[in-house]
């Protein structure tokens, strides 16, 4: 049994390896997903077949097993059905801080469990030792280290959601001296821990610990602006994985120990990139409170409206059905507008006209990592169409159209003209260097960083207000009228 269990538990470590992997790319996403998923089930057989080998299995112990699987699939596949694509990071963040409390659960429980078999406290550790066949110290230090990841990582990430789902405010929420008591609250429970990690006999520093860690979780997420939540939560993501991974050693499983280590891994090179493509330390996302201000839309510094040139979708067919290479630039409003299945539509139709299509996504459009990407390849987009900034820009000026569907923030000039701004040295996609750019929007509202778009007021810039899948459908309208 327990030969079959290791296979199994090796079985599971590869699927997550390997389906992790082929998350890189689109058309391999959703078998890796199914991958990670049989290295889930893997793990939890593997999981049962152990218990069961070392006589710890009973009834109960089953019954809840299996009940846990069978509420949490109850309530996690219609979730993951019903959940709207924009509301997509919101479910990222409440799977992460789950992720967390089971963690701060492990350490919690099973500490619990060495108390109820010591006869008195100096037990405590022999019993834990005992329980895991850990190393002394490692294990006590392993759990105090997912207790408080694990419990930073779920109130962290309720109050993410909170913020992305509007239930709080998206603003800032900042005090003098913010850094210094978040600081000192840090300090606070490194050494508690290093306490509690030399004398696992006094246990009720855990009972301090605990709500401290969900003390600092909400304290160092508030400060955070709503347009940051993304880094935030890919952040968070990575501490559910460390958190996992410190829970791995505190039971003595190299699996969880594995599994943690990958998903902290993976989520600190997402957070990497993300600050990458928006040219911003880890640091001025946590502590700068950017958001806090913003800006009103076509006003100058001296009062002055600003005007900018609003184009019909009628009068916009008659450019883009002369156009030789047209460059579709997806953001954050076509996930609202679901314009993505139009969008494709539209391509087609170029393409049928003889014109060179391309997709360009920026790593930051959107609200989540890989958003575009998900919603062009819901739409079928062909994955040859799709390019990345540093594809097109050095030939922008050779690009026709520019059509940039519900994108603000990714294009941006000023992140390359004003040094006041706060998205000065952000790589954009550059459509203003296009010879014609159709910016689809409802407004000439700001994005998510909430400053002025000057691209609106440009001369080779046409506004063609209005949703931008009933923009794209009327485009099509055109197209098929002089079919
Ligand atoms: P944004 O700058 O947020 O702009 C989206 C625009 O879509 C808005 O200006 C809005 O203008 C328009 N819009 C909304 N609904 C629409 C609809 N139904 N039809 C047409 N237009 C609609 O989007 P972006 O360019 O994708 O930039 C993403 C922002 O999120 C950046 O600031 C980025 O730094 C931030 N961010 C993203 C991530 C990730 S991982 N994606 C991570 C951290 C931060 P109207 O209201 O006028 O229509």
């Amino acid at each position: 049994m327990n030969y079959v269990a290791s296979v199994l538990f090796l079985l599971s470590a590869v699927g997550f390896i390997f389906g992790l992997r082929m998350l890189r790319a689109p058309a391999t996403a959703r078998k890796g997903n199914m991958v990670s998923a049989g290295g889930m089930l893997a793990a939890i057989v593997g999981t049962l077949l152990v218990t069961i080998d070392q006589g710890h299995f009973n009834t109960l112990a089953a019954l809840t097993v299996l009940g846990g699987i069978a509420v949490g699939t109850a309530i996690g596949i219609p979730a993951a059905k019903l959940v709207k694509m924009t509301a997509m990071p919101e479910m990222v963040a409440l799977f992460n801080g789950f992720g967390g409390i089971a963690s701060l659960l492990i350490g919690w429980g099973q500490t619990q469990e060495a108390v109820a078999h010591a006869s008195n406290l100096a037990e405590v550790e022999d019993k834990l030792i005992a329980l895991t066949g850990g190393q002394p110290n490692v294990v006590t230090l392993a759990t105090f280290l997912a207790v408080l990841i694990g419990g930073i990582t779920f109130t962290g990430s309720v109050v993410a959601w909170g913020k992305l789902s509007e239930h709080l405010t998206s603003k800032p929420v900042l005090y003098p001296g913010q850094n210094v008591v978040n600081g000192l609250a840090v300090l606070g429970s490194i050494a508690l821990g290093i306490w509690f990690t030399m004398q696992p006999d006094q246990i009720w520093l855990l009972y301090i610990i605990i709500p401290l860690s969900f003390v600092l979780g909400v304290a160092v997420v508030i400060p955070i602006g709503g347009g940051d939540m993304p880094v935030v939560i890919s952040l968070l993501n990575s501490y559910s994985g460390l958190a996992a991974c410190a829970a791995g050693f505190a039971v003595n499983s190299p699996l969880l120990i594995i599994i943690g280590a990958l998903v902290g891994a993976s989520g600190l090179i997402l957070t990497r990139i993300m600050c990458v493509a928006m040219n911003r330390s880890l640091g001025n996302v946590l502590f700068s409170g950017f958001g806090a201000v913003s800006t009103t839309g076509g006003i100058t510094a001296t009062g002055e409206k600003k005007e900018a040139r609003i184009l019909s979708p009628q009068d916009a067919y008659f450019v883009l059905e002369a156009a030789q290479s047209v460059i579709f630039v997806p953001g954050y409003g076509m996930a609202v507008a679901q314009a993505q299945h139009a969008v494709k539509q539209l391509a087609d139709l170029l393409v049928k006209n003889g014109c060179d299509v391309k997709h360009v996504i920026h790593p930051v459009a959107g609200r989540m990592p890989g958003h575009m990407n998900v919603l062009l390849a819901e739409a079928n987009v062909e994955y040859d169409q799709l390019a990345v900034p540093e594809d097109i820009n050095p030939s922008m000026e050779s690009v026709d159209v520019a059509i940039v569907i519900g994108a603000n923030d990714v294009v941006n000039p000023a992140a390359l003209t004003d040094k006041a701004s706060p998205i000065y040295g952000m790589p954009i996609i550059e459509v203003h260097r296009a010879r014609a750019v159709f910016t689809l929007k409802r407004s000439l509202a700001s994005g998510y960083a909430g400053i002025d778009n000057p691209l609106f007021y440009l001369s080779n810039n046409s506004m063609v207000l209005g949703d931008a899948k009933k923009t794209i459908e009327a485009l099509i309208a055109e197209f098929k009228a002089e079919d």
